[in-house]
């Protein structure tokens, strides 16, 4: 490959159906009749009502991509539980089966695979090229069939993501990898285990090398390796397929190459990142808000925040319980690889600060465009400045009510949090970014009291206001 640095794509961009499975979410049965509202749902959001009670926490969707990927690994049959019904999970698994992979959806969440009927290494569905772990694709067939043909990811939209670490970590063991006709073609005679230094702590990387050398012939030592739960969760579910991955979640990961992997049936860990937004909605409505079916260590830069910003925060055992009972307080924040502070959570923490009393400092430091959502919230009458990888938040009194439309994935959650605390009503368009990575989110927060509604036109939308006044 040439030395020019690829965009990759973000998780943020996807439109797409899905076909040939047992149990559709209301939003692919929308996109088989050919709905097009789809694109037109907006949320419409009465703010105002502190969020307050328990809400349940579904499974990691990052994990879940890298596990889903790993499982057409082995030729027998696996049964993956606690997957979210997210948009992109949806369309790896449709990628799945463009190439032959039989995946059945038992319930909305749990898959069984097989895919011992592979019939091609190419994967260049139309909407694989859409979705950053589409390059995990790579990583399995290769490891498995020591060829793959994977559609490079398209287009960027929270800075440049690049893949050459993915790419470096191929080589090492062994293949060829060429980029053509915006196919990423990687080839081994043989893989075998080396020794690779990851430049940059790159989740995606780590994940890539770990699948393909888990099928390699001996030892391959990871370094610098990214520690995050879902690195962790990958490797627990190769070994739970008779894999030898030893120190994942440390920043070393050393793999002993099996000659096969065996069947498993594995529970996706939960989502850390839906947890972490759901209690910066406590938080930023003033609410009292228990996420439940959490690991707390996962969530543990975001409960030290909240609790410099001025929340209680009480943990017991798989739950964790946010009280928000005054003014949140300022504080600055660095988004660091894990255990640092997630750079999936930054808009959410960002929006909070927006509203806290004084001046915050919030660094990006993962990806070089993530504060795209700071105009939408200008539009509300937050006070934010941003310079390079820096926003200079002053805290304001009130966010007013406005129309606004989401950027990506995680910003437009973090509208959503900020439309929570608005007086009277907002909408924002172009959910279906929302709907990539957070289950049912209006359902959830309507659980909590919160005044939310999707809304496809503008009858529905007139409608919502009757409703709630
Ligand atoms: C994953 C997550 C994403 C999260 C991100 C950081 C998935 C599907 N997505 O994305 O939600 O925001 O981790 O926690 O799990 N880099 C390189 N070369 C590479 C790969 C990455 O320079 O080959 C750089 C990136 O540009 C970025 C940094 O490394 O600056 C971290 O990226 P990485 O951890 O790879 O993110 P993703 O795996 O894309």
């Amino acid at each position: 490959m040439s030395g020019e640095p690829l965009q990759g794509a973000s998780e943020y961009e996807i439109d797409v159906s899905v076909r040939g499975r047992e149990v559709w979410s209301a939003w692919e049965v929308r996109q088989l009749q050919g709905n097009d509202e789809v694109d037109m749902e907006q949320y419409a959001i009465k703010g105002g009502n502190p969020l307050v009670g328990e809400v349940e926490i579904g499974g990691a969707k990052n994990a879940a991509l890298g596990v889903l990927a790993a499982a057409i690994m082995t030729d027998e049959m696996t049964v993956i539980d606690n997957i979210p019904d997210v948009r992109d999970i949806n369309v790896l698994l449709q990628a799945m089966e463009s190439i032959g992979v039989i995946v059945y959806r038992t319930d909305r969440h749990t898959v069984r695979i097989n895919a011992s009927m592979i019939s091609g290494l190419v994967v260049e569905d139309d909407y694989i090229k859409k979705i950053r772990a589409s390059y995990y694709l790579l990583g399995a067939l290769l490891g498995k069939y020591k060829h793959a043909e994977v559609a490079l990811p398209g287009g960027c939209n929270i800075g440049s993501r690049k893949i050459d670490l993915h790419i470096k970590g191929f080589k090492a063991l062994g293949a060829s990898v060429k980029i053509e006709h915006g196919l990423i073609i990687a080839d081994a005679q043989h893989l075998r285990g080396a020794h690779i230094y990851l430049d940059t702590v790159s989740v995606g990387a780590t994940i890539n090398i770990m699948l393909a050398a888990a099928l390699a012939e001996g030892k391959t030592v990871i370094e610098n390796a990214a520690k995050e739960p879902h690195v962790v969760d990958v490797a627990n579910f190769l070994n739970s397929m008779g894999a030898n991955v030893k120190g994942a979640g440390t920043d070393v990961i050393r793999v002993s190459g099996v000659r096969k992997l065996h069947g498993s049936e594995y529970p996706i860990i939960p989502d850390q990142i839906e947890a972490g937004t759901f209690m910066f909605a406590a938080a930023i409505t003033k609410g009292d808000v228990t996420v439940k079916n959490v690991i707390p260590k996962h969530l543990e830069s975001m409960t030290a925040k909240l609790i410099e910003m001025g929340c209680q925060v009480e943990e017991s055992g798989d739950a964790v319980r946010v009280v928000a009972s005054k003014r949140l307080e300022s504080t600055h924040v660095k988004t660091l690889a894990y255990p640092g502070f997630p750079t999936d959570m930054q808009p959410q923490i960002a929006v909070s600060l927006a509203l806290a009393r004084g001046t915050s400092i919030v660094t990006e430091s993962i990806f070089d465009n993530r504060f795209k959502y700071v105009d939408e919230l200008a539009k509300m009458g937050s006070n934010i400045k941003v310079e390079g990888n820096t926003a200079i938040i002053e805290g304001v009194d009130k966010f007013t009510s406005a129309n606004l439309t989401a950027p990506d994935l995680r910003a437009g959650a973090a509208l959503v949090l900020a439309c929570l605390t608005a007086e009277g009503f907002s909408t924002i368009d172009d959910i279906k970014y929302i709907g990539r990575g957070y289950e049912d989110f209006e359902v959830k927060l309507q659980s909590l009291g919160a005044q939310i509604e999707k809304v496809s036109s503008d009858k529905d939308l007139q409608k919502f206001k009757l409703k709630v006044g």
